[in-house]
């Protein structure tokens, strides 16, 4: 990690040309993927801050660009490339308009060689681990360097120095962990976000405090495998032990944790979650396939059975539990059989919402060895009849919220009925009611008169 003197002093001198100008420069920062990546992006935001930038969100009023990409499937690549394509034309005609890319697919071997070859419009390339490089590519690119890339180490100690620009002004990701261990045979990202690196406890407890202060009601802990939370320090506390830990903290607000592992999902950590008051009584608990074989090919390290054990005992200690997950539909040479005991697990548990991939081969995972069987037209098939009997578990499950009053913290108008607003619920359930839009960003009860396959209708209680 750079130390913070050499950190201030290329600061400094970004700002030298920053303050050149008549009016800040403008950075538009566009992140792709997951909520981690966000994160990433409100940090990448942040720098860019300190150093003298303003922000647009159009690429055309923008003097850099900067595109923090996601590596996770084929398509979100292609996406990537697509954008990345459309903006060639303005550095033809601004050809001092900056244009970066970052994020996973910085990490990776055969995209940096293709932007190197065949993307010569791209000036900074940095990897997940290089952010706070940015002002020293930038003042490389400042001092007349054609390119400047940095990606080669994913690894590095988290800084906790760096400035956040947030993209919301009542909802707030805090990274708690970095990279992933587990190296499932179909996943990109232990290739490209490193090992598993945990931040210091009483930063991450400040850092909430200072949220919940400045009146953020919903704190979302992020991480890959937010359950090995702790492994890797020797003064460490666990994640259960970090989540009663900002569960005491004073306070109106609801603590949410993307993703936990099912191998390291325990008894402890649901009672946790039972106990304590601030912790939605929600998990989104990833199972990727209803099937023990194909479990075992794609280096789960659970069965069904154990998986189930969890769901179980949370719906003993409190039936409402809400459950989401991850499915990848058509994994190599999956049988019929085998997606139908997927469809089982969904029936099964009951979800109140499944994020369906279909699988993607990613060079240089294990999987992507593995002759495959099965037609593309077959896996969407699949992913078809999978979302259909999805929507009739919903509506059926959200059935038992009708009557009953929800809490609700109010994300943002109804795009598509006027006066309406739409939210989450404590279980992650999406609740929409007419509203004014004054109330986004505030907590409001709702009583539930109607379930919808995506939602709940309900009503306003003064
Ligand atoms: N193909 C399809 N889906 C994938 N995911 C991760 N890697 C792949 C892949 N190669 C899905 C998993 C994971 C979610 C974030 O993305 O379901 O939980
Ligand atoms: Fe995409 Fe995964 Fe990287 Fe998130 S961690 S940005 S989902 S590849």
């Amino acid at each position: 990690m750079k130390t913070t003197n050499y950190m201030e002093d290329l600061i400094k001198s970004v700002r030298k040309f920053t303050e050149s100008k008549d009016s800040p420069p403008l950075a538009c920062v566009h992140s792709f993927g997951c909520q981690l990546n966000f994160s990433d992006g409100e940090k990448i935001k942040g720098i860019l801050m300190t150093m003298g930038f303003g922000f647009t969100e159009s690429f055309d009023s923008a003097d850099i660009i900067i595109f923090n990409t996601c590596a996770v499937r084929e398509s979100a690549e292609d996406k990537a490339f697509g954008i990345i394509g459309s903006v060639k034309h303005l550095k033809e005609k601004n050809p001092s308009l900056i244009i970066g890319l970052c994020g996973c697919m910085a990490n990776e071997d055969h995209v940096v060689e293709r932007i190197k070859k065949s993307y010569s419009f791209i000036d900074i390339v940095f990897g997940t681990s290089a952010l706070d490089e940015l002002p020293k590519l930038l003042l490389d690119i400042f001092n007349g360097k054609k390119r400047a890339f940095d990606t080669t180490e994913y690894n590095k100690p988290i800084s906790e120095q760096m400035e956040i620009v947030r993209d919301s002004h009542f909802k707030a990701s805090v990274p708690i962990m970095y990279g992933c261990n587990n190296f499932c045979t179909y996943c990109i990202v232990p290739y490209v976000r490193g090992r598993e690196r945990s931040r210091n406890h009483n930063a991450i407890i400040a850092e909430v405090t200072k949220l919940v202060e400045d009146g953020y009601k919903e704190i979302m802990l992020l991480g890959q495998n937010v359950n090995s939370y702790g492994n890797d320090l020797s003064d460490g506390i666990s994640f259960s032990e970090l989540l009663r830990e900002l569960n005491k903290i004073d306070g109106e607000f609801v603590i949410r944790f993307m993703s936990p592992h099912p191998k390291d999902a325990s008894f402890e950590l649901i009672d946790t979650i039972i106990q304590c008051e601030k912790i939605a009584k929600h998990m989104h608990l990833p199972v990727q396939s209803g099937d023990n074989e194909i479990l075992k090919v794609m280096n789960r390290k659970y069965t069904i059975e154990k998986y189930l054990e969890i769901v179980d005992y949370a719906r003993q200690q409190a039936p409402d539990f809400s459950f989401t997950t991850d499915i990848i539909v058509g994994f190599p040479n999956e049988t019929e059989e085998q997606f139908n005991a997927t469809l089982n697990i969904l029936r099964r548990v009951g979800y109140d919402n499944v994020y369906t991939f279909i699988y993607s081969k990613r060079s240089g995972t294990e999987a992507a060895s593995i002759d495959d069987s099965i037609s593309y037209e077959e896996k969407s098939k699949r992913m078809r009849t999978l979302l259909a009997l999805q929507r009739e578990i919903a509506i059926e499950r959200y059935k038992r919220f009708i009557g009953r009053t929800m809490t609700v913290l109010v994300d943002d108008e109804c795009k598509s009925t006027d006066g309406w607003v739409h939210g989450k619920s404590n279980e992650f359930i999406i609740v929409e009611f007419k509203a004014p839009k004054e109330l986004v960003g505030k907590f409001v009860k709702v009583k539930i008169t109607e379930s919808k396959n995506w939602a709940v209708i309900g009503e306003l209680i003064d």
